[in-house]
C-alpha cells in the first residue's frame, strides 16, 4: 500500500535525530506525515527540522489555538500512528491512559481497528525496569504493536538492550502494519509445550519448539491480521510485534484460553500448542506423599510421580468462545506412524473434537534444516492441502481462514 496517512509522534530521546530519517523514508515512500512532538522531543530536533520533512507544520500543544481538536481528527484520518522514539516516560504514560498531552489523547482517541506501533529507545536500565516492562505487557494486550529494541552500546555509553530499532526496520513494520488483506482476521495462536509443575523448580515438559506457530502469527501479522501469541515459556518468536501471552502449566494455557475467547471475538484458533497429555496429581519422595510445585525434591530419595490425565483442550475451544462460528484449527503429531496409523490419528481427533481442519506431521519426516512438512485435512477426513514447509503452511491456513465463509 502506498499514499497512507502516518501520525508519526516523536518523543524526548536522543535516537529523536533518528527518527528524522525514519520520516525522510516514509515520506519518499509517498506517505503523509504529520508528526506529532512532545515538548521534550523539541529539545533534541527543533521544529523546523520536521516541517521541513514533512511540510506540515508539527503538533506539540493540546490547547494550541486552531488546533483544539486536531488529537480526534487527526487520528479519524490516519490510517497509523507511529511512536519513534518512544521514551519510557511515554509507554508509561499511554499504558496509564494518562490524556493530558497530544500523545496521550491521540492514543485514548484512536481508532483501535487501526494499527499503532511504538519503537522503544532508552537506556537498559530502563528498558529492564519492572514498571517498563509491564507497561510494554499491558500495551500489547490492547494490540499496540511494539517494536524489537537493538542491544549493543546505547548512545547513554551503557551497554545491553533498549536501542531503537533500524530505520530500515521500523519502516519495514509500518509497511507490514499498512498491508491490509480484504478480510482481516482475528486469529487466536497456541504454540510451544506446557510446562507441569513437580517440585518448585523441576516440570514435566516436552520438545516442542513453537516454530510452527510463531512462523503462522508473523505470517499473518505481515499480511495485516490481528494474531494473539499464546506461547509456552520456551518458544521462539514471532519477529512481527503484536498481542502476546506467555503460559506456563495446563491450567495457566486452560484459564488463558478461556480469558482470551471468552473475552474477544475471535474468528479462529489455531490450537498448535503441545498440551501436556498428564499433570501430576501427587509426588512420593521418601515414602512420604505430597502436593506438586513444592519445596526442591532431595535428589537423593527415590521418586515416584502420580499423574492423572488432562482433558483435551482442543475439544471445548469452540463452546469457550464469544464468537459461536468460531473455526478451529487442531493439530495432530505422529511419529514415524504408517499412513493407516496417521489416517486413524487424524479420524479419531475430527470425530472427537470436530475441528474445521486438522494438520498433521509425522516427526520422522522433519528435515535436517528445520523443515516440517504438514498435511491439512478437511472435517471429513479428505486431504485438503499438503504442505512442503512451515512457510507454505502458513500461508494456506491464511487462505482457508479467509475463504472460510462467516
Ligand atoms: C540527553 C537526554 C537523553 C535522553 N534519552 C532518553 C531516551 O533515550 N529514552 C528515554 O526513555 N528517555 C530519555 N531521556 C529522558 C526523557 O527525555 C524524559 O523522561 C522526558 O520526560 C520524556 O518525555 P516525553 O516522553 O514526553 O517525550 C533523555 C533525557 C536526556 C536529558
Amino acid at each position: 500500500m502506498s499514499g497512507a496517512d502516518l501520525i508519526v509522534v516523536v518523543t524526548g530521546s536522543i535516537a529523536a535525530a533518528k527518527a528524522c530519517e525514519v520520516i525522510s523514508r516514509l515520506v519518499q515512500g509517498g506517505h503523509r506525515v504529520r508528526v506529532v512532538a512532545t515538548e521534550a522531543a523539541l529539545r533534541f530536533v527543533g521544529p523546523a527540522t520536521f516541517e521541513g520533512l514533512t511540510g506540515l507544520p508539527v503538533l506539540t500543544d493540546l490547547f494550541a489555538p486552531g488546533a483544539a481538536l486536531e488529537h480526534i481528527t487527526l487520528t479519524r484520518r490516519a490510517d497509523l500512528v507511529l511512536v519513534c522514539p518512544a521514551t519510557a516516560h511515554t509507554l508509561n504514560r499511554l499504558a496509564a491512559g494518562l490524556a493530558d498531552d497530544f500523545p496521550g489523547a491521540l492514543f485514548l482517541a484512536h481508532d483501535r481497528e487501526k494499527p499503532w506501533l511504538m519503537a522503544p529507545a532508552m537506556n537498559p536500565a530502563m528498558w529492564a525496569h519492572p514498571a517498563t516492562i509491564s507497561a510494554v505487557a499491558r500495551l500489547r494486550e490492547w494490540g499496540v504493536g511494539i517494536l524489537p529494541v537493538g542491544s549493543g552500546r546505547t548512545a547513554c555509553g551503557e551497554t545491553g538492550e533498549g536501542r531503537l530499532a533500524e530505520p530500515a526496520e521500523i519502516v519495514a513494520a509500518v509497511e507490514a502494519a499498512l498491508h491490509r488483506p480484504v478480510r482481516r482476521l482475528r486469529v487466536l495462536v497456541t504454540g510451544g509445550g506446557t510446562a507441569e509443575p513437580i517440585d518448585g523448580l523441576r516440570v514435566l515438559t516436552n520438545t516442542s519448539t513453537g516454530a510452527t506457530g510463531a512462523g503462522l502469527v508473523d505470517h499473518l501479522r505481515r499480511m495485516g491480521h490481528e494474531a494473539v501469541w499464546l506461547h509456552g515459556r520456551r518458544a521462539v518468536q514471532p519477529a512481527a510485534p503484536g498481542p502476546t501471552e506467555e503460559f506456563g502449566s495446563f491450567a495457566d494455557l486452560d484459564a488463558a484460553l478461556r480469558r482470551w475467547l471468552g473475552g474477544t471475538p475471535f474468528d479462529a484458533v489455531v490450537h498448535a500448542a503441545a498440551v501436556s497429555d498428564f499433570g501430576v496429581e501427587a509426588i512420593e519422595s521418601g515414602g512420604v506423599v505430597q502436593l506438586p510445585a513444592g519445596a526442591k525434591l532431595d535428589s537423593q530419595l527415590p521418586l515416584r510421580l502420580h499423574l492423572r490425565p488432562h482433558p483435551k483442550l482442543v475439544d471445548r475451544l469452540r463452546t469457550l468462545s464469544l464468537n459461536p462460528h468460531l473455526r478451529v484449527v487442531a493439530f495432530k503429531l505422529t511419529n514415524g506412524a504408517s499412513p493407516a496409523a496417521r489416517a486413524e490419528a487424524v479420524g479419531a481427533l475430527l470425530r472427537r473434537a470436530r475441528p474445521d481442519w486438522v494438520v498433521h506431521n509425522d516427526l520422522a519426516s522433519r528435515g535436517a534444516d528445520g523443515a516440517f512438512p504438514a498435511d491439512i485435512f478437511g472435517p471429513d477426513g479428505t486431504l485438503a492441502r499438503h504442505c512442503p514447509d512451515r512457510r507454505t503452511l502458513a500461508e494456506t491456513l491464511e487462505r482457508l481462514l479467509a475463504d472460510a465463509p462467516t
